[in-house]
Parts: C-alpha cells; structure tokens; sequence
C-alpha cells in the first residue's frame, strides 16, 4: 500500500514483426511515492518509454498488474482509462507533440476536450492563461505551435500537461531536443512542478536531472537494475 504508483509482476512482451516476442518490460516491484521526483536512465532500447507508457496506461501489461493510487488498471473499463490518462497525466514528450497548425491556446484547449473538463468557458480560458504564465509563454497564445522555438514548444508541451491538474506528470527525454541552457530552464520548470507537489517521473539522460532526482531508476533489458 502506499505510493501513488504501484507495478507488481509488470511484463510488457511486444511481437518482433516475425513469429518472435521482445520482452520490454520485466518488473518484479515498483512503487512510486506521491511528490517524488524520480528519473529513469537506460540505454536505447531498455524499456524506458514502455514503463512510461505502462504507467501512463497507454496499453495494457502481457501480464502482472499496475495500480493508479491503489485502483488496478484492470478493473478499469475503457472509458475510465481514457479519463485516468487524460485527467491523472500529463505527458511531455522529446518530440513535443504540438499540433503545428494549431495556436498555442488551441493546443492547450485540446487537452481540457480530451480530458472532458467540468471547467465552464471562461474557466477554461483562465486555466489556459494561467499555465502560460506559469512557463512564460502567456503572450504567445495566438502563434501557431510550427512557428514557436524548441524551447518554447517544449513550454507550450508541459502548459498542456498541467491543464487538467494533473497527479502525475510523465516526461520522455523532454530536453533531448533542447540546447543545454534552454534544457536547464525546462529543468528548472520541472522542478518547480514538483516542489508545488506534482509526482513527476521522467526519462533523461541529462545528469542534471539525476541530481536533481529523489529516485534513480536504472533499467536494462525491461529489468530494474537500480532503484536509489
Ligand atoms: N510498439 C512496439 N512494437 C514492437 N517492439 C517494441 C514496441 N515498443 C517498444 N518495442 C521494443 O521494446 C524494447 C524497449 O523499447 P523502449 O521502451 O522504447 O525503450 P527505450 O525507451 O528505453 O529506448 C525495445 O527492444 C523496442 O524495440
Ligand atoms: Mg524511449
């Protein structure tokens, strides 16, 4: 009990393409507490985006289970999944996600739709307004998302994340893309999340981060090979 985050026997097995299966993930225990900061490090291919994605429930385990505050992921119908993920995550990705032809407002706006938010209008509005200023591109509302820099995409990325109040926020390699000085802002914006008490975990070999960090995670072959 305890931990907002919890993998107990977690194996993740993906087909190969062929007639062979990858074994992604292979997690005996893992519990994760409310308010950490933890960072995970591997190599390519250790299975870091498919712990994220397990504990996003993005897809379902080959076997084992995953529990959201103590609730197990499988006793959730489809449409509750869908509401956990939208309203109890927020994802930031290397790759931002943005849709370019869409205005910075419009892809924050898309979130609170996903999440089927109870906010009225003009709550929304103000949510929106609020977590721009909160990362500093409240005066970029109206720009489309193509046009914005990398640092500012990122920015607009976690203003989406942090739309719905999320519990958690889950980021995959969010300053992969970054120079390092704009990586550092991005940095600080985390943890800034966290000390206002949002679960943050994230994937990054930026050693920033790792000192940074109240939980290292080292997987290696889907397998946890730290935990400090
Ligand atoms: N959708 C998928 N289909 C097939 N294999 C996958 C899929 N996603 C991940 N894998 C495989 O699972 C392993 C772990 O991948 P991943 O979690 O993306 O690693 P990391 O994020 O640490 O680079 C890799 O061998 C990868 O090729
Ligand atoms: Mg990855």
């Amino acid at each position: 009990m305890g931990g907002i985050i919890r993998l107990k026997n977690a194996v993740k097995e993906f087909n190969d393409g062929k007639d062979k299966k990858i074994r992604a993930l292979d997690i005996d225990e893992l519990e994760i507490g409310k308010g950490e900061f933890t960072v995970i490090l591997g190599r390519s291919g250790s299975g870091k985006s498919t712990l994220l994605n397990v504990i996003g429930a993005q897809f379902d385990l080959t076997s084992g289970d995953v529990y959201f505050e103590d609730k197990n992921y499988k006793s959730l119908k489809d449409s509750e999944k869908a509401l956990l993920r939208a309203r109890k995550f927020g994802y930031v990705f290397q790759s931002y996600s943005l849709i370019p032809q869409y205005t910075v407002y419009q892809n924050i706006e898309l979130a609170l739709i996903i999440a089927k938010s109870k906010l009225n209008n003009k709550e929304q509005k103000n949510r929106i307004k609020e977590c721009t200023k909160l990362v500093g591109i409240d005066g970029l509302l109206r720009k489309r998302a193509g046009n914005l820099s990398g640092g500012e995409k990122q920015r607009c990325a976690i203003a989406r994340a942090m739309v719905n109040d999320p519990e958690v926020i889950l980021a995959d390699e969010p300053t992969g893309a970054l120079d390092v000085k704009t990586g550092e802002e991005v940095l600080e914006l985390f943890r800034e999340l966290n000390k206002a008490g949002k679960t943050v975990i994230i994937v990054t070999h930026n050693t920033a981060f790792a000192e940074y960090a109240d939980r290292l995670i080292e997987l290696s072959d889907g397998k946890i090979i730290k935990n400090e």
